[in-house]
C-alpha cells in the first residue's frame, strides 16, 4: 500500500502535501514525510505514527518551498520508525525519492551499491532507488531515473526530486499513480481523493508510464523513452463517489481491485528462480505435528481452502473450526500444535478469543490477518498480512481471494521445508499462483460480466439457491452461498457436491438454481455426474466452467466461463464469477450491498 502526494506550482507544497496525504491515509499509517523544496533547496521532514505527528510538527515550524512530494507509510520492509520514513535522501541530500511498492530484488541491488560504496541509513527496500538514480545522474533526473528503473524489478509508484531541478519525475508499474492537471500547477497522487479539492482533471498513468512536471506541463513516456500520450479526463465525481474509484458501490471496487490486491498479497513472496517461497516469518516450520486453523465467515472459508491445500501439497494434518465453537470445545492443543487464525479485520471477538485459547494450551500462532496492527497482530506470535488494502464493503471479496492466494504460499512454504514438494512441483505451483492477478483481472473482463449479470438477473427472483463444489472448490461453493445470502438476502445452501443426494437433492425441483462448480479439475467427471442427477429432477443448472469446456456446457441451463486456472489456485479465479454473481442478484433486487441489513463489518460482540 502507501500513498503518495506530489506538487509542484504557486502554492506552499507543504499544504497541498498534508491535505492530500488526510486522504490517503487509508493505504497506510505508519509513517509520514514530505520534502518540500523550490528547485534550489530540498528539506526533509518525516515521522513515525500517524499523519497527526508529522502535521502537528509541521504546523510549528513549517517547511517553506512551492514543490513538494509527501508520502504515507504501510510498512513492509523494516520496522515503522523515523529513520524508514519516507523520502529517502542520497548521502548529499541532493536526490530526494518516495516509493510505494515492493522492489523484490532490493537485495542483490544493495549488497552491489555497498559495494560500490554507497551507505544506506534505512532497512527499507526503497532506499535502493535513491542510490541507483544518484549512480546514472549526470545532469538530466528523467534520465537517471529511467535507467535505474531498468535495473529493479518489482512494483512502485516512485515521485522524485533533484536540489538542482524544479521538475518532479514519477514513474509507475503496478502501484497506482494520478496526475492532476492545474492553471500553472500540477500535482500526482496514488489515488483520486487526495485531488481533488485542486483539480478535476486528472491523467491516469498505466503500467510502464514515466512522467515528468513542471509548473506550467508534463511530458508522459514509457520506460524505453518513448513518448506517449494518455487522456485528460475531467472527474466530476463527488468525494463520496471518489473513494468508490468512480464505482457505484465499495463492494464492486473491491471486486475489481482483486488484481491489484493479490499483487499485494503475492509480490516479493514467490521466486521462480528457487522454487522457494519468503513469508518472512520466524515460525520453524518442523516445529509443530498438527495445525488448527480458526476463524469466522468467508474467512472460515478460506481456513477449509487452506486446510485443503496444506494436507495435499504439505502432508501436515489440519482441522478447521469455526472461532465461536472452538473456543468453547475445549479443544485439544498442545506445544505441537500451530494455531493459524484468518481475519480481515484482525478484531473479530470469536476469533481472537479462540486464538487465546490456542495460546493457553501452548500453541504456536500464526495470523492470516489483512488489518496492520489490529489487536490479533499484537498477541500472535508471527503474521503473515495479506496486503489486500482496506477492505469497506460489509462482503468480504478481495479479502477472502487474498487470504486463499496467502494459503498458497503457506502450504507451498511448508511442502518445500518439510520435503513433500520438489523444486519441480514447487516452480509448477508458483507459477500458478504468479498468474493469479493476471487471471483474475481476465476474470473481470467487460464480456464475463455481462454474461454473469444476464445470469444475475434471470434467477434474481428465486426464492432459493443451491451451490456444489467438490475438493478444493467446495468451500468455494459455500462462498457462493454466503455471498448470495447475506447482500441478496435469497436463502442459499452451499453443499459438498458429493454430499447433496444425502439431503439436499430433496430440494431440487424446477425453480431451483443449482450453481456448480465444475473447472478443471481431476473431480471433475464426478461432479458433471452431479450435475445430472440435479437435471434428472429439473433443476436449473448454472455451471462455473474452465474457458473452452464446451463439452460440458451441454449439461448446463447457464454457463458462466472463467479463466483456466491450475486446481490449486483455482478457487482464488472461481470466487470472483461468484461474487459478482450475488453483485448482481442483489443489484437486481435493489438492496444497499455495502451495507446489507443486520450486518457489521467488523464483528467485536460474541
Ligand atoms: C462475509 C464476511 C464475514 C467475515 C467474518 C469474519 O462476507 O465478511 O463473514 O468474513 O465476520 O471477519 P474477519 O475476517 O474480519 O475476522
Amino acid at each position: 500500500m502507501c500513498g503518495i502526494v506530489g506538487y509542484i506550482g504557486t502554492r506552499q507544497a507543504q499544504d497541498v502535501l498534508i491535505s492530500g496525504l488526510a486522504k490517503l491515509e487509508y493505504r497506510g499509517y505508519d509513517s509520514a514525510g514530505v520534502a518540500v523544496g523550490d528547485g534550489a533547496c530540498i528539506a526533509v521532514k518525516k515521522k513515525a505514527g500517524k499523519l497527526a505527528n508529522l502535521s502537528g510538527e509541521l504546523a510549528e515550524s513549517p517547511l517553506a518551498g512551492t514543490l513538494g512530494i509527501g508520502h504515507t507509510r504501510w510498512a513492509t520492509h523494516g520496522l515503522p520508525n523515523d529513520t524508514n520514513a519516507h523520502p529517502h535522501a542520497t548521502e548529499d541530500g541532493r536526490i530526494v525519492i518516495i516509493h510505494n511498492g515492493i522492489i523484490e530484488n532490493y537485495l542483490s541491488l544493495k549488497e552491489g551499491l555497498i559495494a560500490r560504496g554507497h551507505t544506506f541509513k534505512s532497512e527499507t527496500d526503497s532506499e535502493v532507488l535513491a542510490h541507483l538514480i544518484e549512480e546514472a545522474y549526470a545532469g538530466d533526473l528523467y534520465e537517471a531515473v529511467r535507467v535505474a528503473l531498468g535495473q529493479v524489478r518489482g512494483a512502485y509508484g516512485i515521485v522524485v526530486t533533484h536540489v538542482d531541478h524544479r521538475e518532479i519525475v514519477a514513474a509507475r508499474t503496478v502501484s497506482p499513480l494520478v496526475m492532476g492537471v492545474g492553471e500553472g500547477e500540477m500535482f500526482l497522487a496514488s489515488d483520486v481523493p487526495a485531488l481533488l479539492a485542486y483539480t478535476r482533471n486528472m491523467v491516469f498513468l498505466h503500467d510502464g508510464d514515466m512522467v515528468v512536471l513542471h509548473d506550467d506541463g508534463f511530458r508522459i513516456t514509457d520506460l524505453a523513452g518513448q513518448p506517449v500520450e494518455r487522456p485528460i479526463d475531467h472527474i466530476d465525481w463527488d468525494a463520496e463517489a471518489a473513494e468508490k474509484g468512480g464505482f457505484d458501490t465499495y463492494m464492486l471496487k473491491e471486486i475489481y481491485e482483486q488484481p491489484q490486491a493479490l499483487t499485494n498479497t503475492l509480490i516479493g513472496r514467490l521466486h521462480d528462480d528457487t522454487g522457494e517461497v519468503n513469508l518472512d516469518i520466524g515460525l520453524d516450520p518442523q516445529s509443530f505435528k498438527r495445525i488448527s486453523i480458526i476463524a469466522c465467515g468467508t474467512a472460515y472459508y478460506a481456513g477449509l481452502v487452506g486446510e485443503y491445500l496444506i494436507e495435499q501439497l504439505a502432508r501436515i494434518p489440519v482441522e478447521v473450526d469455526v472461532a465461536s465453537e472452538y473456543r468453547y470445545r475445549n479443544p485439544i492443543v498442545s506445544e505441537q500444535t500451530l494455531a493459524v487464525v484468518v481475519s480481515q479485520s484482525g478484531e473479530t471477538i470469536d476469533t481472537l478469543e479462540a486464538l487465546r485459547e490456542a495460546k493457553k494450551g501452548g500453541a504456536k500462532t500464526l495470523g492470516v490477518i489483512n488489518a496492520k496492527g489490529s489487536s490479533m497482530t499484537r498477541e500472535l506470535d508471527d503474521t503473515l498480512y495479506i496486503h489486500a488494502g482496506p477492505e469497506i464493503g460489509v462482503a468480504s471479496t478481495k479479502a477472502y481471494t487474498s487470504m486463499v492466494s496467502a494459503f498458497v504460499m503457506l502450504a507451498l512454504w511448508l511442502g518445500r521445508a518439510r520435503g513433500t514438494l520438489d523444486e519441480t512441483q514447487a516452480r509448477d505451483l508458483l507459477h500458478a499462483a504468479r498468474e493469479l492477478p493476471r487471471l483474475v483481472e481476465e476474470a473481470l473482463a467487460p464480456e464475463r460480466v455481462e454474461q454473469i449479470k444476464r445470469v444475475a438477473e434471470k434467477y434474481a427472483h428465486a426464492r432459493d439457491y443451491l451451490f456444489l463444489g467438490r475438493g478444493v472448490n467446495a468451500p468455494t461453493a459455500f462462498e457462493g452461498a454466503l455471498k448470495l445470502k447475506e447482500i441478496s438476502y435469497i436463502h442459499a445452501e452451499g453443499y459438498a457436491a458429493g454430499e447433496m443426494k444425502h439431503g439436499p437433492i430433496a430440494l431440487i425441483d424446477a425453480n431451483l438454481p443449482v450453481v456448480v462448480v465444475a473447472t478443471e479439475s481431476r473431480l471433475l467427471e464426478k461432479t458433471i455426474s452431479n450435475v445430472q442427477e440435479v437435471r434428472a429432477r429439473s433443476g436449473q443448472v448454472i455451471a462455473l466452467l474452465s474457458d473452452g469446456d464446451t463439452e460440458n456446457a451441454r449439461h448446463a441451463d447457464d454457463v458462466l466461463y472463467v479463466p483456466r486456472a491450475h486446481e490449486m489456485v483455482s478457487p482464488v479465479v472461481n470466487a470472483v464469477a461468484l461474487q459478482l454473481l450475488a453483485y448482481f442478484t442483489a443489484t437486481a433486487l435493489g438492496k444497499d450491498v455495502d451495507k446489507p441489513r443486520n450486518l457489521a463489518k467488523s464483528v467485536t460482540v460474541e
